[in-house]
């Protein structure tokens, strides 16, 4: 038994027949725009200091684009993907997504708004060690009202993409660090979510996974046309990503 699993779990990821290594040619011009900062600004406030983490922040991703968000530890890259995917409010300016105001939203609306059309790949966003494997990734699906069989086949189908399809029994404590890692892509993408948000997706693994773990998003970024924002310390990633966009002291740069 032991043996066999060993075996399964040197399984390379699966790859499209097409080659995964190419940047996207879909021509991102003709796209329309998804998700729009304007002058965003986003303020820490403890008992005597204040940290402006996000200082004017202006960006405009198109549909399709897969983009990488870069800069120096404490720049404030996790609270622009927190701020634009509504997970965290903001001081002023203005952030939309497909063309709706997140401000204009109700707490519920935003739940199901975001529910519907986003996945995340945050490592705070751990998988829950009591699951199995198909029951983490399956979560997303039963909470917006997929029926539970139904819930079963998608949750499968997007193990075996991610190459996990034979540990789909097993908790997530007998996974190694990359396959975790992948079992998080599978929830994040379980729903085909128009915007899929990442923060250092590939931080704690070795190149090999890293190299993996790029060539899946870029095939579904290509195939599904999905919106990849990846926040990344890795030159790596960046090179993968359509384009870059650099942040230091709260502020994008050129
Ligand atoms: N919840 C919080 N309360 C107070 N200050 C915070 C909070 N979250 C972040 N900050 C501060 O905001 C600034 C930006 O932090 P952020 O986590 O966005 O940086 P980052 O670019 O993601 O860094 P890293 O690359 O290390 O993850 C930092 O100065 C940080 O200390
Ligand atoms: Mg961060």
């Amino acid at each position: 038994m032991a043996a066999s699993k060993k075996k399964i779990s040197k399984k390379p990821i699966k790859k499209s027949t097409n080659t995964p290594k190419k940047k996207s040619t879909t021509n991102k011009k003709q796209s329309p725009v998804v998700i729009t900062s304007s002058k965003v600004v986003k303020i820490y406030k403890s008992t005597n200091v204040e940290v402006t983490a996000l200082d004017g922040v202006d960006i405009s991703i198109k549909e399709g684009e897969m983009v990488a968000i870069m800069g120096p530890s404490g720049c404030g890259k996790t609270t622009l993907l927190n701020c634009l995917s509504g997970l965290d409010s903001i001081n002023s300016g203005s952030i939309k997504l497909q063309n709706m105001e997140l401000e204009s939203l109700s707490d519920d609306k935003l739940s199901e708004f975001r529910a519907k059309n986003m996945g995340f790949v945050f490592q705070s966003y751990n998988l829950l060690p009591v699951l199995t494997t198909v029951e983490n990734v399956e979560l997303p699906l039963l909470v917006s009202g997929t029926s539970a069989k139904e819930a079963r086949k998608k949750s499968e189908a997007k193990l075996d993409d991610v190459g996990l399809l034979e540990w789909s029994q097993h908790l997530p404590g007998e996974l190694s660090g990359g396959q975790r890692q992948r079992v998080t892509l599978a929830r994040a993408l379980v729903n085909e979510p128009a915007i899929v948000w990442a923060d250092e997706p590939t931080g704690n693994l070795d190149s090999t996974n890293e190299v993996e773990i790029m060539d899946l998003l870029t095939d579904l970024n290509k195939k599904n046309n999905q919106t990849f924002v990846i926040v990344t310390h890795s030159n790596y990633v960046g090179g993968r990503a359509n384009r870059i966009i650099k942040m230091k002291d709260g502020k994008v740069v050129k």
